[in-house]
């Protein structure tokens, strides 16, 4: 089975930075209700397709790659076997993770487990993890506490819990540190699944408790559009304010339909509008960072369709990104910003408020024009209509 990419417009090539995880189209479609419908996926199996895709990387766990069980020799063989697949491909591994969900030890969680042992064995497979992530090229850690979490609030107190994972980041940068590694971290937000409530659920809180940590510097964010939406919010606003605060430091790409449980479906496939808005974000600010698919196919697909399912979601981005150039060139969308942009005139909107006492005492005696405020509106369902008819393809 060999992965055909249609060569147009749209066809993905490596400097478009995509990645995929080694988990992710190797996800054999097991689920709470049903056993596995796919055989696993050699990972060199899974460089080589995605290679021939267009992709410019993978990404993986500790355990997606070495399984738990391995022995040192083992170990070294795999690892020797994957590094020949990326050189021979020119693909690369610009993130890994570590696995701290799977194991029956990490049920209460991982760095807030209610066991002190279970908290420093997950600190020791976490710096193994590292030094497997540096050797194969990361220069970015991801940390995704999908067990640090409760059932019951009975159980644990959340203020220790939080300190236990600060601790546990602080004391990971600190080797990062010792070792000399360039590597940055970069945590990842879910509200629940496979926890009844996850700790730290949306992206906001990491952001407020990064700076909590010994090296804010090092730890950033990695958004996953499911994991904001599961939460109820909308994706966009968090990832801008991760850009706006320079912790954009990963992204999760996948989609999902809120109130459901994590679907990480195609990229795209079930909110075209928020997608784009999404491209337009992170290609507008020339995010330089990967874009990255956290998502599988769906249970009911074979290998072609893992493959399918791969392209479409590059596809999609691109399809999209090329929404984004012609929204910013379509002269009535521009012209109805542009009005927006002068809206007031003499050029106020374009100030900044910056607070002077001349200022301020200005401020309090001026008279508003209320009647005008009032009345005007912003021509939103205008603009509103011409972005879509551009996404319908209309226009
Ligand atoms: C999920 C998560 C994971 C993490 C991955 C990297 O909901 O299962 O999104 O896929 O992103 O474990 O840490
Ligand atoms: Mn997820
Ligand atoms: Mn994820």
């Amino acid at each position: 089975m060999s992965p055909k990419a249609t060569q147009d417009a749209y066809t993905p090539r490596p400097e478009h930075r995509f990645t995929f995880g080694l988990w992710t189209v190797g996800n054999p479609g097991r689920d709470p209700f049903g056993d596995p419908v796919r055989p696993p996926l050699a990972p060199v199996h899974i460089v080589r397709q995605l290679a021939q895709l267009g992709a410019y990387g993978v990404n993986l766990h500790d355990n997606d790659l070495v399984p738990r069980d391995a022995s040192p020799a083992e170990r070294d063989r795999i690892v020797r076997e994957f590094k020949q697949a990326l050189a021979d491909t020119g693909m690369r591994v610009p993130m890994a993770t570590t696995n701290l969900f799977s194991d029956p030890a990490f049920r209460d969680g991982a760095f807030t487990s209610n066991d002190p042992r279970v908290r420093a064995y997950a600190l020791q497979k976490t710096m193994a993890a590292i030094d497997l992530a540096v050797e194969l090229g990361a220069t970015t850690y991801v940390c995704w506490g999908g067990r640090e979490g409760v059932e019951t609030n009975a159980a644990k107190d959340p203020r220790a819990a939080l300190g236990w994972y600060r601790d546990a980041v602080n004391f990971l940068c600190e080797y990062v540190r010792s070792q000399r590694y360039d590597l940055r971290f970069a945590l990842e937000a879910k509200p629940n699944e496979p926890r009844g409530d996850i700790f730290l659920p949306t992206t906001g809180h990491m952001l407020a408790f990064i700076y909590t940590l010994d090296h804010p510097d090092m730890v950033g964010v990695n958004p996953e559009v499911a994991h904001e939406r599961m939460a109820g919010l909308d994706f966009s606003h968090g990832v801008a304010q991760a850009l706006d605060a320079g912790k954009l430091f990963h992204i999760d790409l996948n989609g999902q339909q809120p109130g459901r449980f994590d679907q990480d479906l195609r990229f795209g496939s079930d909110d075209p509008k928020a997608a784009f808005f999404l491209v337009k974000l992170l290609e507008d600010a020339r995010w330089p960072g990967m874009r990255h698919f956290d998502s599988h196919a769906y249970r009911t697909e074979d290998e072609d369709g893992v493959w399918a399912f791969a392209a479409g979601s590059m596809r999609t981005y691109l399809i999209l990104k090329e929404k984004v150039e012609r929204f910013n060139h379509d002269a009535e969308i521009q012209q109805l910003l542009a009005e927006l942009r002068d809206r007031g005139g003499e050029g106020r909107a374009a100030a900044r408020v910056q607070f002077t006492s001349d200022r301020a005492r200005a401020l309090k005696a001026e008279t508003f024009d209320l009647t005008a405020l009032r009345t005007r509106g912003y021509a939103y369902e205008r603009l509103d209509q011409l972005t879509m008819e551009l996404l319908l393809g209309a226009r």
